[in-house]
């Protein structure tokens, strides 16, 4: 069989405002993908969100932030196919035959599951959606038949899940329906240190600097980052190596030689945390000027955005019908009698 060279990711639009955490260590890889595959597949997983979120005006307000933020930041409608979940029916309907190939044993193992029973350490608490995620996670990727699976670090476990189910359904029926699909992940950005300097950038944590919000609240998140704790006063020399500061501007600063002209003069105590923030600022500034632009005129004007998850859906359909009725045909739901 000739499969295209096919990628598929999903986003789960839980709320959390676009930093340059995610930026660098998921959204940049996906989107410069788009360009190096025969087919990209990018959804958004609203299905997924329902295990959080319980607003309609939050969740509806979600999906669209996540939706403008892709666009913003230079995803391809002609490139790669982006749609949403629950718009194709197909996720949902595999998921519940996926179900029957992967035991609860296995799946009380999951973090995502783990780590909640450890926040409240109470099995009542857990809704079933939550414990089920990593089944329809499952059926996401399995639908496409995807060679590879770009996402994060923290779900690599639930691609090794899918590889499992996979596995076992095509043993099950003695026949390759689903190639095993591999994860993609960029160890080197995969985890990009917070503004506190300690810990991995987070929402949750308080820690990020944003893309998309006002130029005062970068600012600040800019100004407060920590740097070098050692040095004291701008005449100090200071350490570049390990400092989030300079960390940034590898990342966001494209004038290479004005990064070298601050660390040289940081190393030597020639310059102050303020300039090299404020330097900062002015580059992130530049670097997603034409994405913040682009996103506040998709914003007011959502029709294109429509448009492109319309077509989005109906082209998803297509390929996930295809697998569905494949599946149907092999466990025996269809049948003479259809
Ligand atoms: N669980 C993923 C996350 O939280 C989102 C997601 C849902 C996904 N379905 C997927 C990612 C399928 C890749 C493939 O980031």
């Amino acid at each position: 069989m000739n499969i295209p060279k096919r990628v598929l990711s999903g986003i789960t639009p839980s709320g959390d405002s676009l930093h340059i955490g995610n930026y660098f260590g998921a959204v940049k890889p996906q989107i410069e993908l788009q360009n190096q595959v025969d087919q990209a597949y990018y959804f958004i997983a609203d299905l997924h969100a329902l295990t959080t979120v319980r607003d309609r005006a939050q969740l509806e307000q979600n999906i669209t932030g996540v939706v403008l933020d892709y666009l913003a930041l230079g995803l391809n409608p002609k490139k790669a196919v982006f749609f949403r979940q629950s718009q194709v029916p197909a996720h949902s309907q595999l998921a519940v035959i996926l179900a029957n190939f992967i035991s609860y044993g296995q799946m009380q193992r999951m973090h995502a599951f783990k780590d909640k029973l450890q926040k409240d350490a109470d099995v009542g608490s857990i809704n079933m959606g939550l414990f089920n995620y990593p089944i329809l996670m499952a059926a996401d990727i399995l639908l496409y038949k995807p060679f590879g699976v770009p996402v994060g670090e923290d779900q690599r476990q639930h691609v090794e899940l899918t590889r499992d189910i996979a596995e076992n359904f095509n043993k099950a029926y003695n026949q390759e329906v689903f190639p095993l699909p591999e994860p993609l992940i960029r160890t080197e950005t995969g985890k990009i240190i917070g503004t506190d300097g300690q810990r991995k950038m987070s929402k949750s944590l308080k820690n990020t600097i944003a893309i998309f919000e006002d130029e005062a609240v970068i600012r600040k998140q800019i100004m407060s980052s920590y740097t070098d704790p050692n040095r004291k006063s701008a005449t100090d020399p200071g350490t570049v190596e390990g400092n989030p500061i300079f960390m940034y501007h590898d990342l966001i600063n494209d004038n290479v030689a004005e990064v070298e002209d601050l660390k040289s003069r940081y190393r030597s105590g020639k310059v102050g945390d303020v300039e090299v923030k404020e330097k900062l600022l002015a580059a992130h500034l530049q670097r997603f000027g034409a994405a913040r632009q682009r996103r506040q005129e998709l914003e007011q004007d959502l029709s294109l955005a429509k448009e492109i998850l319309a077509t989005g859906a109906a082209q998803a359909n297509l390929l996930a019908q295809e697998t569905l009725e494949q599946v149907y045909k092999v466990t025996g739901l269809t049948n003479h009698l259809n």
